[in-house]
């Protein structure tokens, strides 16, 4: 019997099964609620029918609510109401689980009276990464089964968990190996024969079985919280929810739990995750992928064992593929070797992998100094040095080396890839891959499109990306692609506050208090500042002579303070200390500094701060987007979220942006530019979306 056209109920025998098909991943959507709701009332009016199985067709049971509903109308039945629904059913309800049973989808589980899981299930209470909390009654369901600490642990982290650990957990009450419907059925028709009580979660109390271990462990998360997640509504709310789930009735507890969700998906941070979700799933979306095909990608190589090739290494062979490092000699190879090995002898020692896992990762590792190893590799990865006769010269030898067909990529971070690509016989084979460091760990990827790429070499970048499990951003050739550029100016902004009066602990205290896990100058003391030092020396001759330089960090350089390798540069680590201190020789330059060039110190509020950081971040953004170089302002977010510490919960600086009002924007960047005409120019875009009354997100939908 079809319920709605995402739900049917089949009987068979003594057993109603409410089959769920709602493909992708069965979100929870108004048919799919109505459908569930109504097929287990159907099962219980049904005489014949003594027990009920949910079920789900596709890939997984339900992975939660359906998303892009939040924010719109509320259409009945609630999804606490259909939990209510499942729980009430006067039969016994089994929840037979596959693929990612989330948020949602697992609330429903959990008001089931029994739940079976296929071996290689995943449970998860995913909704802090969407700024928001269970809403279906997850915060006071789980905890009566399982206890604060686990359940907490899972609506904190919002990671999923495999069905042992749930087993465990008491979630799970049966692990099913081979067909689950029809080891769903044994299972009921056993529970059946057992006369087997209905089971009502809402009932249940093993999880408070020491009321003082409870209490301790929502004082220690708030604690915790206190500190980790500062500024951020929806972790406390959860915690809140769950001790209350222990304290007061149950009826009242998803009052409870209802208001607090209610007010995380009304807030701006639920909205910034929200998109956050979405647009890391945009991305990949682009022209080339409409016609073009990937190209095979066996066998990888990278060229430079440094920093960085030596991580792209390690990112490739993670995902379970060959790689060929080639150097430039011996000396330099046994090193970029070493840097490899130095990644997996860690997780060995930390037991992340054992030795026999170890010796077959490096099997697939093979070092050279002939580029003629290259010769049935299907795509290199160049990391030299950032010098561009040094790069010509090694796309030279691929050029010679590789075979026809072969991809030829750059990890360059600023250098011009079209003139690269027009040093060579195949600039259709020439792509950016632009890594970030350390190149195993950091989820993005901007794939650089030169003019002359074929757009199967794109779509292959893109291909590599979901390989590696990166996150790719499709970026336009220009100095410093998306990323970089948009940092070289608000890093601008940045020190000509500190010239004017705010110190750089002011600064990175400000920035952190807006969510960046560390601030620019500690960020810039953790890297080195010898690179920027060397490329400031090196661009000195052709910098614009009006624009404003400021010399702070020179001065810091040439004492070599270079951060935290020299333990000194904007903060003092003492005695191998990583957490840097204020350095009073460091305030003394920086006022010698503002006196050189005749500067009367002005002070700057923590608001003020982020305002000019992020004003000139959204406006180069615009600049960036009018040229091209990023398709759409959901690009210019993901870039900034996973490569550069934007926190999540703001949804990125374009999303940011947005929810503050464009025309904000535009009238903060007119007052700065009372002080500073050259730097703070309105992007034309800016002027153009305020005047139109239109916003990023509309660009994004294509309005
Ligand atoms: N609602 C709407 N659409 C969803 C969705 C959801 N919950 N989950 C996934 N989708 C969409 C994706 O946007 C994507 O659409 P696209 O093809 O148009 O880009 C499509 O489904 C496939 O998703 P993925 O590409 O992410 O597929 P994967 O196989 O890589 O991952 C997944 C599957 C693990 C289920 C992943 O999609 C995921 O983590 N989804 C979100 C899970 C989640 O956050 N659930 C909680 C929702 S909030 C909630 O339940 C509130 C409740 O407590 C009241
Ligand atoms: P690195 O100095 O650590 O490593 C460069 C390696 O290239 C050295 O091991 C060197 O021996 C080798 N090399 C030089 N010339 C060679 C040649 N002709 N043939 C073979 N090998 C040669 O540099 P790093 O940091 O790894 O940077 C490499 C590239 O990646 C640069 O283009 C850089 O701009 C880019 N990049 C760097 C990032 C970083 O954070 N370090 C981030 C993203 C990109």
């Amino acid at each position: 019997m079809q319920i709605t056209d995402k739900v049917s109920l089949k009987v068979e025998g003594a057993i109603g099964y409410v089959v769920v098909d709602n493909p992708p991943v069965n979100a929870l959507g108004q048919a799919v609620r109505e459908g569930i709701a109504g097929g287990i009332r159907a099962a219980d009016a049904d005489a014949a029918v003594q027990a009920v199985v949910i079920v789900a067709k596709g890939r997984t049971f339900p992975a939660g609510a359906d998303i892009t509903e939040f924010g719109k109308p509320p259409m009945p039945p609630s999804l606490p109401e259909v939990c209510q629904v499942v729980e009430d059913c006067s039969k016994p309800v089994i929840a037979a689980l596959h693929g990612t049973a989330l948020g949602g989808g697992l609330e429903i589980a959990l008001s089931a009276h029994y739940r079976i899981a296929d071996a290689a299930a995943k449970i998860g209470l995913p909704e802090i990464n969407l700024g928001l909390l269970p809403g279906a009654s997850g915060t006071q369901r789980m905890p009566r089964i399982t206890r604060a600490a686990p359940a907490l642990d899972m609506m904190l982290s919002g990671k999923p968990v495999g069905v042992v650990k749930a087993a465990e957990m008491g979630v799970i009450d049966e692990i099913s190996t081979g067909d689950l419907t029809a080891n769903a059925t044994a299972y009921a028709t056993r529970l059946l024969a057992e006369s087997a009580a209905r089971r009502p979660t809402s009932e249940r109390r093993e999880g408070f079985d020491d009321m003082a271990a409870y209490d301790a462990v929502i004082a220690a998360r708030r604690a915790a919280l206190a500190k980790s997640a500062k500024g951020q509504l929806s972790p406390f709310k959860i915690v809140d929810c769950v001790e209350a789930a222990a304290k007061i009735p149950f009826a009242d507890g998803m009052v409870m739990e209802r208001a607090a969700f209610m007010e995380c998906l009304t807030s701006d941070q639920s909205k910034g995750m929200i998109h956050a979700f979405f647009a890391e799933r945009q991305t990949a979306k682009i022209p080339e992928a409409a016609t073009a095909k990937p190209r095979a990608m066996d066998k990888l190589a990278v060229i430079g064992g440094g920093t960085m090739g030596a991580g792209i290494a390690v990112a490739v062979l993670d995902a379970g593929l060959p790689v060929v490092m080639i150097e430039r000699d011996q000396e330099s190879l046994d090193r970029g070797r070493a840097n490899v090995e130095k990644v997996y002898a860690r997780n060995l020692a930390k037991g992340r992998i054992d030795a026999t896992q170890m010796a077959a990762v490096l099997e697939r590792f093979s070092g050279s100094t002939d580029y003629a190893s290259l010769a049935d590799v299907d795509l290199v990865i160049e990391a030299v040095f950032e010098e561009m006769e040094v790069k010509k010269g090694v796309f030279a030898q691929l050029d010679a080396a590789m075979k026809p067909g072969a991809i030829l990529a750059t990890n360059t971070s600023y250098l011009n890839i079209d003139e690269l690509a027009a040093t060579i016989s195949r600039p259709q084979d020439v792509v950016g891959l632009h890594f970030f460091s350390p190149a195993n760990i950091m989820k993005l990827l901007e794939i650089v499109v030169p003019a002359q790429v074929s757009d199967d070499v794109v779509v292959t970048g893109f291909a590599l990306a979901k390989l590696l499990r990166k996150i790719p951003v499709r970026a336009g050739v220009c100095d410093g692609f998306i990323g970089n550029r948009l940092l070289a100016v608000y890093r601008r902004a940045a020190d000509y506050m500190m010239e004017d009066g705010a110190s750089p602990y002011e600064i990175d205290a400000a920035l952190r208090d807006f969510g960046y896990p560390m601030g620019p100058y500690q960020v810039s003391d953790l890297a080195g500042g010898d690179i920027g030092f060397a490329t400031r020396k090196r661009k000195a001759p052709i910098r614009d002579p009006n624009e404003r330089y400021v010399e702070i960090a020179d001065r810091i350089c040439e004492r070599g303070w270079f951060g935290q390798k020299t333990a000194r540069g904007y903060y003092l680590y003492e005695n191998g200390a990583r957490v840097g201190t204020e350095d009073p020789e460091v305030l003394a330059i920086i006022d010698d500094e503002r006196r050189r060039v005749g500067i009367n110190a002005t002070s700057f509020s923590v608001e003020e701060i982020q305002n000019r950081y992020l004003a000139a971040m959204v406006n180069e953004g615009c600049n960036v987007l009018a040229e091209g170089i990023a398709l759409r302002p959901l690009d210019i977010d993901v870039t900034l979220l996973y490569g550069y510490g934007f926190p999540r919960w703001r949804g990125g600086p374009m999303k940011w942006a947005d929810m503050v009002g464009l025309d904000v924007i535009l009238a903060r960047i007119e007052t700065y530019a009372k002080e500073d005409a050259h730097f703070w120019q309105a992007a034309p875009l800016l002027k153009q979306l305020v005047a139109e009354g239109r916003n990023f997100d509309d660009l994004n939908k294509g309005k």
